[in-house]
């Protein structure tokens, strides 16, 4: 198989050496492309590879027929839209690390240039001045840094800052007491963080959360004459707002490389100001990230095409391939109940409660409730359903998925729960492996059972007569149907029954009216397992 591969920016020379020596692998450069262009070229090709200056929209994954990867080479993901990716099944990854250290330089470079004016003395220079007095400047050591953010970058910047002298305080609501003990850096909330600091860096994603963070409300906050360094995307800071603190001296000085439009309009009111220094997006632009980036994100594309690694995919449950593979045969069987819950239930599911139990699951509760999930759509979508849309298309179906406790099933060493709800009724089920990769129904509600989920199956709710038995499998028989298994539950001697039958042949409606037509069978269902 031969994937193609389109690579819309200049990567570097090792990453296109790495793809040229590929038997398997053909690709176009092809740069500078709007949307509607990408989406033109997108159909023929089974992976992308793109900087932040394309931006890959629902109307280009909505043509990509063949594309099950999107890698960018960078970090920040703001221009893929990836609840669409997530959509067509299309897996997106990003390359984290490579640009880590790129980034962080650059910052220390922004703060110090900030502060020493050297933009401005260069260029005062370069007309043939000499003017010291001008350019005085301010130090770093002793100042307080209020840094927005600790990973890996922020952590990196944090460091940096510490060995020239700064106290660090740090806003992140994901930072641990104990990383930031062991950091020596002081976590505060964001109100602490904004009127404490001398100087704030800003090393956040840009998301629904976190737009417009430095505002006028929260800039209002700051010390007099604080300074700011965005690294990180320019819609974190409300333009206007910064301009009017820079013009009252509010805010002293600020050092950018990130804008909200990039490339920065011409009539940008930044490039007015003697307070700013500006960068065109260079934080992430050294030969070491960007040989670093080229060859992860090519890497990556390859391993995730041939389907050997999912490092670093932002939509999927789960991106280790040697945990996907020792979970295989639980995620194969949650899919199983999925799909008979969804095939038994009277009408349209709208709840599911999940519980896990057992040393080899209980880790592993998103991609088995995804497994669940997959099974159970699959049967009434007509789209395609994978490990990628499913918890998407659930919520948009309005299921609500959750977690629980103490589901009345019986107990194995390794046990997969499920109880879904629709309106009017409710039905649980649990199931297991036996000999470590036998998928095995072993309950349905208040019948212990032991099937195994595969093919064509009836389903039948009876009553515990003498000959049911009997009387099913002649019927079947008379319509030359053979059965391949019948497994039966029941409640109690001559109560309720509940049997699984495994035939080789689909039955026919008539064959089923037949069946439901026996005195002793209340209901009949037929179930397809792949
Ligand atoms: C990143 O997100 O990796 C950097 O901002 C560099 C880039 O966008 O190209």
């Amino acid at each position: 198989m031969t994937y193609k591969i389109l690579i819309t920016d200049d990567l570097s020379p090792q990453s296109l050496i790495k793809l040229e020596e590929m038997d398997d692998v053909t690709f176009d450069v092809v740069r500078g492309l709007t949307p509607e262009a990408l989406a033109k070229q997108i159909p023929e090709y089974d992976a992308l590879i793109v900087y932040s200056t394309v931006t890959v929209t629902e109307a280009v994954f909505a043509a990509a027929n063949k594309l099950k990867v999107v890698g960018r080479a960078g970090v920040g993901i703001d221009n893929i839209d990836i609840k669409a990716a997530s959509m067509r099944g299309v897996i997106v990854m990003n390359t984290p690390g490579a640009n880590t250290i790129a980034t962080t330089e650059h910052t220390m470079a922004l703060m110090l240039a900030m502060c020493r004016h050297l933009p401005q003395a260069h260029t005062s220079m370069k007309t043939g001045e000499w003017n010291r007095k001008v350019f005085v400047g301010r130090q770093l050591y002793r100042k307080t840094i209020g840094i927005v953010g600790m990973g890996r970058i922020g952590t990196r910047v944090a460091r940096r800052c510490q060995a020239f002298g700064m106290e660090v305080i740090a806003y992140d609501p994901y930072l641990s007491d104990d990383v930031a003990h062991k950091l020596k850096i002081k976590p505060v909330d964001l109100n602490d963080l904004l009127s404490q600091a001398d100087f704030i860096s800003l090393h956040a994603a840009h998301t629904e959360q976190t737009a417009n963070l430095i505002n006028r409300e929260n800039i209002a906050k700051m010390k007099d004459g604080v300074r700011i360094v965005n690294a990180a995307r320019g819609g974190l800071i409300d333009t206007d707002a910064l301009v009017e603190a820079l013009k009252s001296g509010k805010i002293a000085g600020a050092a950018l490389d990130v804008f909200i439009e990039e490339p920065l309009a011409k009539d940008s009111p930044l490039l007015e100001l003697d307070n700013v220094i500006l960068t065109p997006h260079l934080a992430a632009s050294t030969i070491e990230a960007q040989r670093d980036v080229g060859t992860q994100v090519v890497d990556q594309v390859l391993d995730a095409l041939r389907g050997k690694d999912f490092r670093n995919a932002l939509n999927m449950p789960i991106g280790d391939v040697d945990v996907l593979k020792t979970l295989q045969p639980y995620l194969s069987v949650a899919e199983k109940v999925g799909s008979l819950h969804a095939q038994l239930a009277d009408a349209a599911i709208n709840r599911i409660e999940i519980e896990i139990k057992g040393r080899e699951v209980r880790d592993h509760i998103k991609p088995i409730t995804v497994a669940i999930l997959k099974g159970l759509l699959s049967p009434v979508l007509v789209e395609t359903i994978n490990y990628i849309n499913a918890p998407l298309l659930a919520r948009k179906r309005g299921i609500a998925v959750s977690e629980t406790q103490g589901l009345p099933t019986i107990e194995y060493p390794n046990i997969i729960s499920c109880r879904v709800a629709w309106d009017g009724g409710e039905q649980t089920m649990a199931v297991t492996l036996f000999n470590e990769d036998e998928p095995r129904l072993v309950q349905m509600d208040k019948y212990r059972l032991d099937v195994r989920p595969d093919g064509v199956m009836l389903v039948i709710g009876g009553i515990d007569i003498p000959g049911f038995i009997g009387h099913v499998g002649t019927l079947l028989g008379k319509h030359n149907i053979n059965i391949a298994a019948f497994r039966n539950g029941r409640d109690k001697p001559l109560g309720n029954t509940l049997s699984f039958l495994r035939v080789d042949a689909d039955v026919p409606d008539s064959v089923m009216d037949a069946l439901r037509s026996l005195d002793s069978v209340v209901w009949v269902k037929k179930v397809i397992l792949d």
